[in-house]
């Protein structure tokens, strides 16, 4: 079975991005053979115009995976332009992809409306994204709950591809954790970047802190209980403690006497806990950086070849060869 995924780089990565995808993508290693993950450079252009800076997040990205537990001899690891080959298929999905089914794409309107520019390129990401699932012959892939409309349109395009050219592609599956679907940003809002609420995985210690101590909470007195439902300290908790500690954490919020303050600690001791490990590591990768070149290296031979005999039975299908 064929685990694969890939995230885009532009900015620095959040909590968002390790619970929605990263920490599921290596925790698939256990579990699958040969895992394939990338890095989404192409897609990164339809927003980011700075080659400094594409370079720079690509590394990044890279360094991301590797401290949070990436194991490059067991997963496959590359950056999208690696693989260029990924354009043709593109096409070959593009004849067969309605204008209406990009039309209804949210990701798409949601940019626009956050003032990316309309380019054809963002207009076409969708199909750019099935190319990338569908050139690896994916039966799974890990997302955070923004993609499924995407790995949506990758099925569809498989399944159309497959009726009017013969059975080519497999009709990959999307692999979403409900309970971690969402995670919420400092503000309560969905944890993204362009909401600015994030929590960065491996910025500044003391940012981190004060960003967490400043998450926004209703003005229930100290000596009232507190909504546990729609707490954004629970949901951020939950995600880094046992279902016991969690339990515990909520009925002490619901009995009341104490404040958010305390809450808000308890949850920053938590998170320090499960991140300084990553964060450490992540320092130790970064003073070799011929670490990240030999993993993009190796991961480009060995995606590149994966990819080919896929894009070959796509050109026979079609007539090209
Ligand atoms: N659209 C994804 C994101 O914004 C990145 C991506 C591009 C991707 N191609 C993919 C994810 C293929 C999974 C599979 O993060």
């Amino acid at each position: 079975m064929r685990v694969f995924s890939g995230v885009q780089p532009s900015g620095a990565l959040h909590l968002g991005n390790y619970f929605g995808m990263i920490e599921r993508a290596v925790a698939w290693q256990a579990k699958a053979s040969e895992p394939v993950y990338f890095v989404a450079d192409y897609h990164a252009l339809t927003s980011v115009h700075d080659a400094a800076a594409l370079r720079q997040s690509v590394r990044e990205v890279t360094l991301a995976f590797l401290a949070c537990g990436l194991d490059p001899k067991k997963s496959v690891f590359f950056r999208q332009s690696a693989v260029p080959e990924v354009h043709e298929l593109a096409w070959l999905l593009s004849v067969v992809c309605p204008m209406g089914m990009l039309e209804k794409a949210h990701s798409y309107k949601d940019k626009v409306a956050k003032g990316i520019a309309a380019s054809h390129g963002l207009f076409a990401y969708p199909v750019l994204m099935a190319a990338d699932i569908l050139l690896y012959q994916a039966d799974t892939v890990p997302v955070g709950k923004d993609q499924k409309q995407h790995i949506e349109m990758a099925r569809d395009l498989a399944v159309k591809f497959n009726e009017q050219f013969g059975e080519t592609f497999k009709v990959p599956e999307p692999d979403i954790a409900e309970t971690v679907a969402v995670v919420p940003g400092v503000d309560g809002q969905k944890m993204s970047k362009s909401y600015h609420n994030t929590l960065e995985l491996f910025g500044d210690a003391k940012k981190f802190q004060k960003a967490v101590m400043g998450i926004k909470t209703d003005s229930t007195p100290v000596e009232a209980p507190k909504p546990t439902d729609d707490s954004t300290l629970v949901a951020l908790y939950k995600l880094v403690a046992t279902p016991e500690e969690t339990a515990a954490y909520v009925a002490d919020m619901a009995k009341g006497g104490r404040g958010y303050g305390d809450y808000k600690k308890e949850l920053l001791a938590k998170l320090e806990a499960r991140f300084a490990p990553i964060r450490e590591r992540h320092a130790e990768l970064a003073r070799d950086p011929a670490i990240v070149d030999d993993v993009l290296a190796d991961g480009a031979a060995r995606a590149r070849a994966l990819a080919r005999p896929t894009l070959e039975a796509a050109r026979r299908a079609v007539g090209l060869a």
